[in-house]
Order: C-alpha cells, then structure tokens, then sequence
C-alpha cells in the first residue's frame, strides 16, 4: 500500500491530497532546527501531527525552539537531538538511532547552512571548504547515511534547502554559490536515481528571508574583514560599494512562507524538483529565463553595486 494511504471501499485514498489527518503521526528529520527556517519548520509540522525529530549542533541554543514549542502547545511532538552536519560520528550515531526504531522516517529536511561573504580573491581555501563541507558534503552526507532506511522504506521526501543563490550566481558570494549550485546539481541527479525507489527528492530556493543567516551567522572571510578594516585598500571602495548595495536591501520576507512551502511539498505526493519562493527569487529566475544572456549578466552586475 502506499504509504500515505488509507482503504475505504472506493479504494486507497491519499491523505495528503484529501488533506485528511494523518492517521498515524508521520516523522521528520530536519537538521539545523535551533533558529530560522528549520525551527518554523519544526514548529509548524509539529502543528499539523508531525513527530519532528529537530537537529541541532548546539542543544544550548535549544531555547528558542523549546520557547515556540510551549507556546504552540506541540512540545510532546518534538524531539530535540544533537546533531552537528559536518561531524560523521554524529551523523552514523544518529542514522543508527533512527533504524533501530519501528517507526517510519517520512521525511528528510536537510537545512542546516550559512553564507560566507567575500568575493572569490579573499576567500582562502580552507574557508571556501568549510562553506562547501556545511552546505553541500554535510547534506549529502546526512542523505547518505539515511539512504539505507529510505530505500528500505520505498518511500519518503528528502527535501534540501538550497538557495536562489544556487541557480544564479552574484559577486560576494561565490562560495555560496558553488556550495548551492553542488547541492542543486547532486540533489538533482540524485532524484532520478530515486525514482525506482518512490523516495522524492526536491529542492527548496529562497530568495531573501529574515533570519539569523544575516546576522547572528553571517560569516565574513579573513581578508574581506582585513581589506574593510584597512585605511587604504584599491579593494576597499569595490567591497564598500558591494557592501553598501547588500546593507540598503534590508526588506526580506517572512520565513513563516517557506516552513508553510515545506510543509506542503511533504504532504505531496508527487512533488516537483524546484520551488523557488519569494519575490526576489522569482523575479530573478524570470529574468534569467527571458533576458538574452549578455543582458542578464550586466543587469546582475550593476545590480551588486560593484559596477562604477
Ligand atoms: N534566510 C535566507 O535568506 C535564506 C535564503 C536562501 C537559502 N537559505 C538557506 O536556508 C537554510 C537555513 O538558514 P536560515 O536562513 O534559517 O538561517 P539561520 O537562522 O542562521 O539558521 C541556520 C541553521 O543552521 C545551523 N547550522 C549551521 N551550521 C551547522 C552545522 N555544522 N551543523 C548543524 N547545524 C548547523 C545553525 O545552527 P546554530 O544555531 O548552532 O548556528 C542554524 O540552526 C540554510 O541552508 C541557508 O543557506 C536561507
């Protein structure tokens, strides 16, 4: 049977399309889920009959999750688990957890991510790795070690959290870039190696969203931070224009909009490979798709303000 089916005389149904509560709680697995979208995420499945297993490197900074947890009365639907995305030990340790256990994993949601500014010069090797171990080898990696149980299962979503910045690339955050458009490129492979298998693969793009990626883990490289600080620089007026132009576009949208999107594309059955969400992302994919190359490019030139 289906996994997500019921029997009536008529035949199976699929709750997910009836929107029919779920008759047993289903379970996700949602990585990074102390603060931003994986937190709304968890709370908002949890609203809907989730068991939320909600990861996150650090169970101190478990509070706020536990805070929005009481407070939406769906605290006993959520489990807090350490989980670090880069750390394998953890990663095996926690795979085996959840393959012990009789229940189902429906769902998947790798999250956990930050953003390294600076432009693609003063991005040392050892930083572009440890932006591309975070968001592409530690989602794949996760993935990876829960593979067995998926395809064992022959069901379940895995969805991974990409980024607009994954399908259109923009001066100061290359290596961004490069960890999202690897995670677009394997993600994408990947869902036609899971056809057979009845496991979906899909990939989320956000454009801008108000969430700590901007503040609280923005991360800076050393030498960007060196050029800024210096009193002369021929680099400093082009990062001060790029900074400049990224500070002046403070209005970034409600993250509530993507746990929702979440929540709806794991109710799906047959859910696509891309959703891109917001306006700014939606803007730029239209653009990118009618616009002749030559244009596109200066338009997305001018735009990062390191034009002169
Ligand atoms: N907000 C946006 O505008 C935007 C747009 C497009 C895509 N995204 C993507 O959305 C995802 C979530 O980001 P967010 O916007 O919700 O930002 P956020 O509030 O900063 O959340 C990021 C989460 O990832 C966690 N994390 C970072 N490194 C980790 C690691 N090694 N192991 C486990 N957890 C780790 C953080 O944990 P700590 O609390 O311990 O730091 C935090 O819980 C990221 O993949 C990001 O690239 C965000």
């Amino acid at each position: 049977m289906l996994p997500y089916c019921t029997v009536n005389k008529t035949g199976p149904i699929d709750s997910r399309k009836q929107n029919i509560p779920m008759t047993t709680p289903h379970t996700a697995l949602i990585t990074g889920a102390s603060s931003g979208f994986g937190l709304l995420t968890t709370i908002t499945l949890a609203r809907k009959g989730w068991h939320v297993i909600a990861t996150m490197r650090d169970l101190a900074r478990r509070g706020h999750l536990d805070a929005a947890a009481q407070s939406a009365g769906v605290a006993d639907r959520i489990e807090v688990l350490q989980l670090d995305v880069t750390n394998n030990a953890q990663i095996a340790a926690l795979a085996a957890l959840i393959e012990q256990r009789p229940t189902p994993l429906n769902a998947l949601v790798n999250n956990a991510g930050f953003a390294m500014a600076g432009f693609a010069a003063d991005v040392s090797d050892q930083e572009l790795r440890r932006q591309l171990d975070t968001n592409f080898f530690a989602a794949a990696a996760v993935t990876r070690a829960l593979l067995p149980l998926f395809e064992r299962q022959r069901f379940g979503h895995i969805v991974m959290v990409s980024s607009i910045s994954g399908r259109v690339a923009t001066p100061g955050i290359s290596s961004y870039n490069a960890s999202k458009f690897a995670l677009e490129g394997w993600s994408e492979a990947l869902r036609h190696e899971l056809r057979p298998s009845g496991i979906k693969v899909v990939l989320i793009e956000p454009g801008a969203f108000e969430t700590d990626i901007w503040t609280r883990n923005a991360v800076i490289s050393e030498a960007t931070q060196a050029i800024a600080a210096a009193a002369d620089s021929p680099r400093k007026s082009l990062l001060t224009r790029w900074r400049d132009r990224v500070q002046s576009r403070t209005k970034r949208a409600d993250p509530q909009l993507v746990a929702d999107l979440i929540a709806v594309i794991l109710r799906n059955p047959n859910p696509k490979l891309r959703y891109a969400i917001g306006t700014d992302a939606w803007g730029a994919l239209f653009a990118k798709k009618i616009l002749p190359a030559g244009i596109f490019e200066n338009m997305v030139y001018k735009n990062s303000g390191i034009a002169n």
